[in-house]
């Protein structure tokens, strides 16, 4: 399990002088954000300056990080690379795949059984290449990572939206698609856009009942579930100083809800305090030696509005306990106007369920907090009026509270201790009569409230906000109670008042666990065996795609030309399909089923050119591809918008898609098509779009001299024999031109491998 101390060093070592010469080629003080990438570029010394919010810039990774779901795809993927090991430390964690009913012994169970191939499958492959992997029960990948890997000043992808929790300890951790993880495992580099800067500079100090949710709850109701795109966000301030360090985690999960890229905090006490409480006295011992360099130059922070893109300041002192949602982690209302704001809008004010968890709010301080107020409650006479349940962020944690009392104390409250793992956070709740689709409350402490999140009913009213406001509305049983201000009657009928929480930041005898459920890689996995059964309906071993034959596509039909918006969900939808995501002949069974046919007006009902019968997008993609004949999305603008979701290139690239025209592309997309080795192509003339007609026939008429800045010429031949020539637009390098003659990316990595 044990953190790379000699890669955290070599991470340190080269820091002051990247970091220096960086300094000196941007002419001015750097901000924290700027020196740790700019300490992390792919060709080693910065050379120049890059532009903000413009320039793509290849960077190298010290860590991978990838949850179950999403590490199905990402290993079968890495499995075609031919390579012996990880190429950077790489750790799985299986948190996503776990249910949350009962409790936590027997979810734990039931999952093992349900999801025993997949969990299996992940061991083994973890076993071979060199990953360390994290059982099931273990915790949350993100609380996992803060407690074990993440180090200040590092750089850090995973494929989980969450991943950006690290910045708690003062990394940039980004959330990735798995193609993006599968490139840095195999050693490759990872482009990312340098990101525009926002800086939140935090005064005063917290106290009483407000808490580090209420932060990025305010900076999300500031800023809208869009106004991160784009950008890093950094804290800094008196404030920020005076939090712990898994507080400043909080901050910088949620930083996911803003659509940040990533969010840090400066090196600081709190994070030699939990670095040290973790174990890890060796990376502060290292850390300190390039203390300055972990935190922004002294100027950025007296004179912010000169050095980031945009300033918020928020007074703690004066920051009220937020109560944010419901459906929108952007929809922020202060607990004092609650009672006004539930009335105006017809929210139900009974709170049904009360839930403390997730990879937002599971540390040792959050259990803490929350089991104050419980321990309150029980010492007043109050019986609580909503359901409560918890799901500790780790292993080492349920351990911890339970040998501190916390366990005890929440069970006496009637209390469900799950699994440690996600459990409702994804949906992996079994809530008894959510199926009712009934009208109701709840209050979480996780990161996000969409509608049918957490039980599938889109009349739940989730609200989000801090474990400790948890404890207080699921033991007051309303949405509109204010602990700050009013009070409760007990079981005995007279009038009693909660007192602030309170709480330990870090167990005050260590923490401890007997087994945290780590599995360490062979030492040499040459000889593990990965077996996947050929019967699975779950996972499949994936078959390289065929490299290009070198002659021009004839004869392709159109497959659907969509219209509107077509994200990554309408290419390749979650829900129910989510059980799919490591078998790609499965999971393509939703390929394009969310897009509406432009000649229709349908979702999933697609002109047969064979047979001359409407029938699903999957179904008739799979008779172009037995009958022989390649087929071509066409799409409208910002097409492949969305996740970074892999499969919405594989599936198409697997179905026999060969290309993808449209009038523009998300640009994570488009990537994704090239690494599938498929042609990502947009419109020389977006008026051609209303030139495609159903019955369509599709020449790529100069394939052959396929080159870099050289648009494609493709015919198409029209049920009548006419014929539109149209020009197609393409961004391929010759590095991607090789992906594509090559058959993918993969296929490439592999080949050299091979060489
Ligand atoms: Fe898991 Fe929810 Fe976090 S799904 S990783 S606990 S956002």
């Amino acid at each position: 399990m044990a953190f790379d101390i000699e890669m955290i060093k070599k991470v340190y070592a080269n820091m002051t002088s990247r970091v220096d010469a960086a300094r000196q080629i941007v002419g001015r003080p750097l901000t924290l954000t700027e020196k740790i990438l700019y300490n992390h570029l792919w060709e080693g010394n910065p050379t120049q300056a890059f532009k903000r919010g413009v320039d793509y810039v290849d960077f190298a990774p010290d860590r991978v990080a990838c949850q179950d779901a999403t590490a199905q795809m990402a290993l079968l993927q890495f499995m075609h690379a031919g390579k012996k090991t990880v190429a950077v430390p790489t750790t799985v964690h299986c948190d996503h795949l776990i249910q949350a009913k009962v409790g936590a012994s027997s979810d734990l169970a039931v999952a093992n059984t349900q999801s025993k191939e997949v969990f299996d499958f992940l061991s083994s492959v973890s076993n071979k290449y060199g990953i360390g992997f994290w059982k099931p029960g273990s915790g949350i990948i993100h609380q996992i990572v803060l407690e074990n890997y993440a180090f200040p000043g590092g750089l850090m992808i995973g494929t989980d939206s969450h991943t950006v929790n690290a910045g708690g300890l003062g990394m940039l951790a980004i959330g990735v698609g798995g193609a993006d993880a599968v490139d840095v495992m195999s050693g490759m580099s990872w482009e990312l856009k340098f990101p525009k800067l926002i800086g939140v500079k935090l005064t005063g100090k917290l106290s009483g009942w407000t808490a580090p949710k209420d932060v990025i709850l305010k900076v999300a109701d500031i800023l809208s579930v869009k106004g991160g795109t784009g950008a890093i966000v950094e804290y800094f301030g008196e404030g920020a100083l005076s939090m712990s360090c898994t507080g400043k985690g909080t901050i910088c999960n949620m930083g996911a809800e803003i659509g940040a890229t990533t969010s840090t905090f400066g090196y600081d006490e709190s994070m030699r305090r939990y670095l040290s409480a973790t174990g890890r006295q060796d990376v502060v011992d290292a850390a300190d030696t390039v203390a300055s360099y972990l935190t922004a130059d002294p100027e950025v922070y007296t004179d912010p509005a000169t050095y980031f893109d945009q300033v918020i300041e928020i007074n703690l002192s004066e920051l009220e306990p937020h109560i944010n949602g419901p459906f929108t982690p952007d929809r922020g209302t202060p607990v004092s106007q609650m009672k006004a704001e539930a009335a105006a809008n017809g929210w139900p004010i009974k709170v049904e369920w009360g839930l403390i968890g997730s990879c937002t709010n599971s540390s040792y301080e959050d259990m803490a907090r929350a089991a104050s107020i419980v321990n309150q409650a029980i010492e007043l006479g109050i019986s609580p009026k909503a359901e409560f349940g918890i799901n500790p962020g780790s292993e080492q944690i349920r351990y911890t509270i339970e040998r501190d009392g916390m366990i005890a104390t929440f069970e006496k409250m009637g209390t469900k201790v799950f699994t440690n793992a996600c459990g409702p956070c994804i949906g992996q709740w079994d809530r008894a009569g959510a199926d009712k689709g009934e009208k109701n409350t709840i209050v979480h402490s996780f990161n996000r409230n969409f509608s049918k999140r957490a039980d599938g009913n889109p009349n739940t009213h989730a609200f989000v906000t801090s474990p400790e406001m948890v404890a207080a509305l699921a033991i007051s049983g309303r949405l509109d109670f204010n602990p700050i201000t009013d009070t409760l009657i007990n079981d005995k009928g007279e009038e009693v008042k909660l007192s602030a929480p309170y709480g330990d930041e870090l167990p005050k005898k260590g923490f401890a666990v007997e087994d945290a459920g780590f599995q360490a890689p062979a030492e040499d996995g040459s000889k593990v065996q990965i077996v996947v059964s050929e019967t699975s309906d779950r996972l499949q071993l994936l078959a390289p795609f065929d490299a290009w034959d070198g002659k021009n596509i004839m004869g392709a039909k159109l497959l659907i030309k969509a219209f509107g918006k077509c994200t990554t969900d309408h290419i390749s939808m979650a829900g129910p399909w989510l059980r799919f995501r490591g078998h790609l002949d499965n999971i393509s069974n939703n390929m394009l089923i969310g897009a509406e046919n432009a000649f229709n007006q349908k979702a999933n009902s697609v002109k047969n050119q064979i047979t001359g019968q409407y029938d699903t997008v999957p179904a008739v993609a799979r008779e172009y591809k037995a009958a022989g004949i390649a087929s071509v999305v066409v799409g409208d603008h910002n097409y492949g918008e969305g996740s970074s979701r892999e499969h919405a290139a594989m599936e198409p690239r697997f179905l026999g898609v060969k290309a993808v025209l449209v009038k523009s592309f998300a640009r994570i997309h488009e990537t994704n098509l090239k690494k599938q080795g498929m042609l990502g192509l947009t419109f020389a003339n977006e008026a051609d779009y209303d030139k495609i007609q159903e019955d369509d026939t599709i020449n790529f008429i100069d394939l052959v001299d396929f080159a870099p800045g050289k648009p494609l010429t493709l015919e198409f031949v029209h049920s009548d024999g006419s014929k539109d020539s149209i020009l197609a637009n393409h961004t391929y390098n010759d590095g991607q031109i090789g992906w594509f003659v090559a058959g993918s990316a993969l296929n490439l990595i592999a080949a050299a491998g091979k060489a």
